[in-house]
């Protein structure tokens, strides 16, 4: 039986780094429901990488097609969603995943999220001088949005994905 929430399509948001993709996937495959990745679908789309995304045609580009993606998959297939970093952050995304859907935050404390993200360099945004800087201040401005997610779940360091697969689950 699953869980009554998945009669809607279940969001994961939450910063880069928290886990959204891996831990959604893990989601999905264990509730046996498809799992959607909107920065794959831009990705797939567009035949580009989000950097590259980023860096031919913007940052405003990219935020429109995400909010396309997110509507269109919003509509067309239930399952386990997972949206990029911002997509929480115009006010219209968040109206149509709280009709449409059950936003999950994946809650990371900042040391957890960078060291995450510091070897990477799949992130635009933290394309900066201070890349630690950058997150630290992206974080501030978004958790009060994150905040607004239906439901939240911690993510604690140790936890493996699994783990915390298990964890979102119970809390749907
Ligand atoms: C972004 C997060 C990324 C990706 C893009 C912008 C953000 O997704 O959508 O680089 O604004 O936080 P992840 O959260 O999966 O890294």
């Amino acid at each position: 039986v699953l869980p009554y929430r998945l009669k809607k399509t279940v969001v994961m948001v939450g910063m880069m780094g928290a886990g959204k993709t891996a831990v959604g996937r893990a989601v999905a495959a264990k509730l046996g429901v498809p799992f959607l990745d909107s920065d794959a679908e831009i990705e797939a789309a567009a035949n580009l990488s989000v950097p590259e995304i980023f860096e031919r045609d913007g940052e405003a580009f990219f935020r429109k097609r995400e909010s396309e993606v997110i509507a269109r998959l919003l509509t067309t297939t239930h399952g386990i969603l997972s949206t990029g970093g911002g997509a929480f952050l115009a006010e219209a995304n968040r109206k149509l995943i709280s009709e449409k859907g059950v936003s999950i935050w994946l809650n990371a404390d900042l040391d957890l999220l960078w060291s995450r993200v510091k070897h990477k360099d799949t992130r635009p945004l933290l394309r900066t001088a201070d890349p630690k800087a950058t997150l630290t201040a992206i974080y501030n401005d978004r958790v009060p949005l994150y905040r607004q997610a239906d439901l939240s779940v911690a993510c604690d360091p140790g936890l493996t994905i699994d783990a915390m697969a298990d964890r979102v689950i119970d809390t749907l």
